[in-house]
């Protein structure tokens, strides 16, 4: 029963999400699109493996179609793990998750700010402001919101593959907040702002997929109601 209510529950923002990619698409977005796939492509050749490395094997498994729903490109996954020194002493996809929460707090944290310092600098009553307004709520959200899902997954974290659905889904459904905040902020910017400045934004969003996709792989649960 209560899967199907939480699996409910998650429903009705499908249909955010797909009126935010229609409006992506109607607002010609698809540059940033193409951009990435070709980065996607480059990856491909510049084979930095180590058989056995886990950062290196996670991050093809969020590169290559595995999560699904969720992409990170492999080589920025790998920069952005290892730039927490704990990667390297990670023990399990749980490690990781934990280091790419942290990674995720510290960015929010800085793009944050740049909210702040660029609503701040602004010199007139327009579009970009009101954007900036929302972000700063969304920022909010999203700087309240980690420390909860790194605590809910910290709950499952010990169970690992073992932890039942229930359990995992728990912090994936947190971490979907997450995702809807920092994605509603990088539209609402893309669309009011200077659109190659916007991609700092999109940034964030990705970490928080690492964050997902880490859970996933560390709970071994797939789950394909992200909805951002
Ligand atoms: C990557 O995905 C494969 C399935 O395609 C899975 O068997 C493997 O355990 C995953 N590796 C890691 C490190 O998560
Ligand atoms: C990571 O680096 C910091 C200093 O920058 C050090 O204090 C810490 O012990 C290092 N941790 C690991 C796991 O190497
Ligand atoms: C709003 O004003 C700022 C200058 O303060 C300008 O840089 C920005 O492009 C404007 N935004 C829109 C949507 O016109």
């Amino acid at each position: 029963m209560q899967t199907i209510a939480k699996t409910m529950a998650a429903r009705p923002l499908t249909s955010i999400t797909l009126a935010a990619m229609l409006l992506l698409v109607s607002l010609g977005i698809a540059k940033v699109a193409g951009d990435d796939s070709k980065n996607t492509g480059s990856n491909k050749g510049n084979d930095m493996a180590r058989v056995g490395d886990l950062v290196v094997e996670v991050c093809k498994n969020m590169s290559d179609g595995f999560l699904k729903q969720i992409h990170f490109d492999e080589e920025p996954c790998i920069s952005v793990l290892r730039s927490d020194n704990r990667s390297a002493v990670a023990k399990d996809h749980g490690d990781l998750a934990i280091v790419a929460f942290d990674i995720l707090e510290h960015r929010s944290k800085e793009i944050a700010s740049k909210i702040d310092s660029l609503l701040h600098g602004l010199t007139a009553h327009n579009w970009t402001e009101r954007a900036l307004q929302f972000c700063v709520a969304d920022y909010a959200t999203v700087l309240h919101t980690i420390p909860l899902c790194r605590n809910m997954f910290l709950d499952v974290k010990p169970l690992g593959r073992k932890a039942g659905y229930e359990d995992a889904i728990v912090a994936l459904e947190c971490v979907d907040r997450l995702g809807v905040a920092t994605r509603d902020c990088s539209l609402r910017m893309i669309n009011n702002w200077d659109y190659n400045q916007v991609e700092v934004f999109f940034d964030v969003t990705r970490h928080v997929s690492l964050a997902w996709g880490l859970i996933e792989m560390a709970t071994d649960t797939l789950d394909d109601h992200s909805t951002w």
